[in-house]
């Protein structure tokens, strides 16, 4: 049977090491949490780092991990220190995810992290190539491994590849800046198949194409020497109705079964019934806004006063990227606002912010999604955003506000949320007021249309649609040979 192998940096799983020995948890953010659902149906192995360094374990731990991995049909890479150092937290998280997000000022351009994320790249790609069979294809993901496509093509030509990238790719006047970029685009241009979220980064990756090869570019199809390389939009769903499925469940609970987390919200209910929660969910990353939400809300709070104490804003930070020098600065600023905003507005019986530095399993997601009566998602710049589809699958009775950034891929597909500017603090304190104050029925009617839309395009029809077109890609190549 032909197979679809995934690769992408980090494994859906990573290992947790107790007492009792190791065993596997979910990996967190969009691309694990989104492709889990749907790898296991192309019968293929997914290759990717399980987030350890080697040298913390023995070769019998190692084998014990690789054991895990392999009943989840995963192939471990294992990484040294020094190569999470320069490929991961290095040039991946120091260069391209900055630059990408137009952190400009962020973005660290360094010719070791660069030759190290090229030999990591080869790493992935030869685990790759070592597994595959005649007819196989192989699926790429995210900025970590834009070089693996081309590195697997000069080896394998008639394999077929296809990218996904699941961040935002940047107008090229950003990306020129890059003494690496036609290396990086080059690597891109091994896949047959490159795939965005939003057609805006098609067109950013288009400008750029033509800009530095002068290729020929015509609809989407790029003319590459003797390959044509097709390039579209996917914005990518989830798996909608795992979520709605669960916070049904979660509603038919008796209360001596539900969590601890869920009996204490529904405490803060029963306390006042005009009480009101405002949801914030986000791995702790300088591109999701979440200075400038704590400002908003504060801003929030001194224009409306005859909302203290009856209004808090929960907000799970999940730590991220720890070792990188501009997440701690973060943690730091988050840290102090949450601090300030409860001195300055908390009282004995009233905590303005809820604040989680952690991450939480998934019925406590649900719960928090299917608690909250607003979701105030406002990154400065997101490839598109899950969190927010995740919220409103969560919303089974159709109430509920979603507070959305229009620099978010996802706003394209949600013109029924508050659109705001995250930079724009007065408007998006305004936009809460909005939100607090909508009547139900208008609630339900934007909710209702909401859920059609993404229940429609899930995670089954995105990842159908991508390999429909890699198949159109397959097709296109060898008629053109
Ligand atoms: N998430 C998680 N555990 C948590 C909090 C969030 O697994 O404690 C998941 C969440 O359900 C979502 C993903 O992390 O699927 C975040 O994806 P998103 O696209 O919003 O942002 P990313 O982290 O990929 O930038
Ligand atoms: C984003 C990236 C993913 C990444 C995830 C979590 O979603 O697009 O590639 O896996 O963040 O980040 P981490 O660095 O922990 O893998």
């Amino acid at each position: 049977m032909s197979k679809i192998h995934i690769v992408s940096n980090r494994l859906p799983y990573s290992i947790k090491d107790t007492e009792n020995g190791f065993s596997l948890k979910p990996s967190v953010g969009g691309l694990a949490t989104g492709m889990k659902s749907i790898y296991k149906d192309y019968h293929g192995s997914w290759i990717g780092w399980p987030g350890v360094a080697k040298e913390d374990h023995s070769t019998k731990e190692l084998d014990q991990i690789d054991a895990l991995l392999e009943k989840e049909n995963c192939i471990p890479v294992h990484l040294s220190h020094e190569e999470i150092n320069l490929y991961y937290e290095g040039f991946s998280n120091r260069t391209i995810w900055p630059l990408f997000h137009y952190f400009t000022q962020f973005a660290d351009f360094n010719a070791e992290t660069w030759e190290v994320y090229k030999a990591v790249n080869q790493k992935m790609a030869d685990a790759t190539i070592s597994i595959l069979e005649d007819g196989d294809s192989v699926w790429v993901h995210d900025y970590q491994l834009l070089l693996v496509p081309e590195m697997i093509k000069s080896k394998m030509p008639n394999v077929t590849i296809g990218f996904f990238l699941h961040i935002p790719f940047p107008s090229f006047e950003v990306f020129r800046t890059l003494p690496w970029r036609k290396e990086l685009i080059k690597g891109m241009l091994g896949a047959d198949l490159v795939g965005f979220h939003v057609y805006d980064y098609e067109r950013h990756f288009f400008s750029t194409v033509r800009r530095l090869f002068g290729y020929e570019i015509s609809f989407n199809q790029i003319h590459v020497e003797d390959r044509i390389i097709l390039a579209d939009a996917f914005p990518m769903g989830i798996d909608y109705d795992k979520f709605h499925d669960a916070a049904l469940a979660t509603h038919q609970k008796p209360l001596q079964e539900k969590s601890r987390l869920h009996q204490e919200l529904e405490k803060y209910f029963l306390t006042s019934p005009d009480r009101r929660l405002i949801l914030s969910i986000d791995r702790l990353d300088y591109t999701k806004g979440i200075p400038n939400r704590l400002k908003a809300f504060a801003r929030f709070l001194e224009k409306y006063p005859e909302f203290r104490y009856k209004v808090t804003l929960v907000m799970l930070a999940v730590p991220s990227r720890g070792q990188v020098d501009h997440y701690q600065q973060l943690k730091k600023e988050v840290d102090e606002l949450v601090g300030s905003i409860n001195g300055l507005y908390g009282s004995i019986n009233y905590t303005p912010v809820w604040y989680f530095y952690r991450s939480l399993p998934f019925e406590n997601l649900i719960e928090l999604y299917s608690s909250c009566d607003v979701a105030l998602i406002t990154p400065v710049r997101d490839g598109m955003n899950l969190v927010a589809k995740e919220y409103v699958a969560s919303r089974t009775n159709k109430s509920g506000v979603i507070i959305l950034s229009e620099m978010a891929g996802v706003a394209k597909e949600m013109g029924e949320a508050i659109i705001i500017n995250p930079n724009d603090e007065n408007d998006t304190a305004e936009s809460i007021y909005q939100a607090l104050t909508m009547p139900l029925d208008e609630q339900r009617e934007r909710m209702s249309y909401l859920q059609d839309r993404i229940k429609r395009y899930d995670i089954f029809k995105w990842a159908n649609e991508f390999v429909k077109s890699l198949n159109t890609a397959r097709d296109i190549q060898s008629d053109f040979l």
